[in-house]
């Protein structure tokens, strides 16, 4: 019997990078909920027909609850995936995170699926005293996404604990890679920098451009929620999914403008609120438990992601 999975997010930046990796694999039959808030079909057209697509809110129950049935493990990944936007707009990031994120659960639970993956973020460690960043940490959130985000974790671990469901929360660091989406000032960094670099205009940085970030390629992601899956004596557990290095904007920024052929000096402006300083992850645990080592590194990711914006 395949494998029956089900991706919240699906039609988003990394979780259409997931569904690539699952249809990748032996034999899986994948199912995507997406209300398209952020997502795009064009990120799934190329496997629309190895795919069921559902347009579907998650804050939506009753119509969440039936697509369910006989799914063996979801991955949820559905969110409003921003900072500052849970700042700015405080309302509609808790309702998704939050609310949208328990209905997920509790339709997992209902429809009896084995296993809930979780897309946590490192957002939820906050500014810590020490680096690089290890799961034992004490969370110290900065913003409404940071907290939501850690709310989505402490869920699962509630509904593996009261309700026997597994779950497993990976915390995602900083991902970039094809398909990240440069059309809102909330997109992410690199694929702000890479749409700068090619249209030739400077991008804004938002503090000095020395705070860190540890950058993973949406590739090695996906290979670790596909671990995280099947991997057993985990539920219940977090980990950090990232790369384990640490660059600064003004780093890749130079970094892309040299893949771009171009130089241009960025402009500084105030930091942003909610924002970390710094970020690194601490891997030993996800490569001890769920056996994975990234393979990219950044100078090969931002190639491959430079390609790929280049070409669209
Ligand atoms: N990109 C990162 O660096 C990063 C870091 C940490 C955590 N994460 C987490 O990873 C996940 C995916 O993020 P992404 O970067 O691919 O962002 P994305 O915006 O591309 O993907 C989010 C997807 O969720 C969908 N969505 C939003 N609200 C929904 C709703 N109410 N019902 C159904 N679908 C809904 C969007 O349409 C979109 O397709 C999110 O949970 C995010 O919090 C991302």
């Amino acid at each position: 019997m395949p494998t029956r999975y089900l991706v919240t997010g699906g039609a988003g930046f990394i979780g259409s990078a997931l569904v690539r990796h699952l249809l990748g694999q032996e034999s899986g039959n994948v199912t995507v909920v997406d209300n398209l808030y952020s997502g795009k079909l064009a990120n799934i057209e190329a496997v629309k027909d190895r795919i069921e697509f559902h347009k579907t809110d998650i804050r939506d129950y009753e119509a969440l609850r039936p697509l369910m049935d006989g799914v063996e493990v979801v991955f949820h990944l559905a969110a409003i995936p921003s900072v500052p936007r849970s700042i700015s707009e405080p309302v509609p990031s808790h309702d998704v995170n939050c609310n949208g994120t328990f209905n997920v659960y509790r339709a997992a639970h209902e429809a009896q699926v084995r296993r809930v993956v979780y897309a946590a973020s490192s957002s939820a460690y906050g500014d810590t005293d020490v680096l690089p960043k290890t799961e034992s940490m004490m969370p110290r959130p900065k913003s409404p996404y940071a907290l939501q985000k850690l709310m989505g974790e402490y869920y699962g671990s509630v509904f593996h604990s009261c309700f026997g469901l597994e779950a497993v929360a990976l915390r995602f660091f900083n991902v970039f890679g094809p398909r990240q989406d440069p059309g809102s000032p909330y997109s992410g960094v690199l694929s702000l920098f890479m749409k700068a670099a090619l249209e030739g205009q400077t991008p804004t940085i938002f503090g000095d451009g020395e705070q860190s970030r540890d950058f993973t390629y949406v590739e090695d992601v996906a290979a670790l929620v596909y671990k995280a899956a099947h991997a057993p004596g985990v539920s219940g557990r977090v980990y950090n999914a990232g790369n384990g290095g640490r660059y600064t904007l003004n780093f890749v920024w130079d970094q892309v403008q040299k893949l771009a052929g171009v130089t241009l000096p960025a402009n500084y402006g105030p930091p942003r609120a909610g924002d970390v300083r710094d970020s690194q992850a601490d891997t030993a645990a996800a490569q001890r438990d769920l056996n994975h080592s990234p393979q990219f590194s950044i100078e090969e990711g931002l190639r491959r992601t430079f390609d790929w914006y280049r070409g669209a």
